[in-house]
């Protein structure tokens, strides 16, 4: 199965350094990726364990203020990037035409995006599960989903302790794959060292993108050794 870890904003250096040192001790036969802020990528060892970024520059190398390209993630042995989370696509204005153009740039680099998608509390109520997925994958991905990861994240789901039964899960995972049949398909959302006792009999997932959990090195030890 496929682990990834989003860290989001947090962790100095400091901190990641005594974190990233625990996280080499972790024992598993999962593919663990790590996705820790662009600033502490640096100080991880590629060839200890897999390395992510949360985002990536819509532009390649050049006059572009602060931003980070595919080439220089590369460089520091990134391999995954996280591309819509919905907190980007919230607050930092991220569009489907934004979306589109950093999938690009990274398959152009050989670096293996991860597009987050998934409805809003609203949208579930309205019964637009569906029509939101398939906008924002078809809006994504051209092709199959060769060579991609969909983390399916319910964004009513992420932090808050919710998440939906085994059977939506399925039923959503089963409709992302009958869209992009070749894609990898991660759930992400409240997932926990508890939760995952009920959440690992969905066998049609490929894996789950870890958020709260990412942080914690013994409970997601615990998490692994579950479903070993
Ligand atoms: P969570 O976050 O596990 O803390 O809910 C998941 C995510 O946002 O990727």
């Amino acid at each position: 199965m496929i682990i990834a870890l989003n860290h989001k904003s947090n962790l100095g250096k400091e901190d990641f350094l005594e974190y990233i040192e625990k996280m080499y001790q972790i024992k598993t036969t999962h593919e663990l990726i790590i996705c820790p802020s662009f600033i502490n990528i640096g100080q991880i060892s590629p060839n200890k364990m897999k390395i992510g970024s949360q985002n990536v520059s819509n532009y390649e190398k050049g006059a572009h203020t602060g931003e980070i390209n595919p080439e220089q993630l590369k460089s520091y042995g990134v391999m995954y990037s996280i591309i819509g989370h919905s907190e980007r696509r919230q607050e930092q204005k991220e569009t489907i035409e934004d979306i589109r153009k950093k999938i690009d740039n990274l398959k152009q680099n050989q670096i293996t995006p991860i597009l987050c998608v998934g409805e809003t509390k609203e949208e579930r109520a309205e019964k637009k599960v569906k029509e939101v997925l398939k906008r924002e994958i078809q809006t994504a991905i051209e092709d199959q989903g060769e060579g991609i990861i969909i983390a399916y994240e319910p964004i009513w789901s992420i932090g808050t302790g919710l998440i939906p039964s085994n059977k939506e899960i399925k039923k959503t995972i089963q409709y992302i794959k009958e869209l992009s049949p070749k894609a990898k398909v991660l759930y992400g959302g409240s997932v926990n060292e508890e939760n995952i006792d009920i959440l690992k009999d969905i066998e049609i997932v490929d894996g789950y993108l870890l958020g709260g959990l990412s942080l914690k090195p013994e409970k997601l030890q615990i998490l692994l050794n579950k479903i070993n």
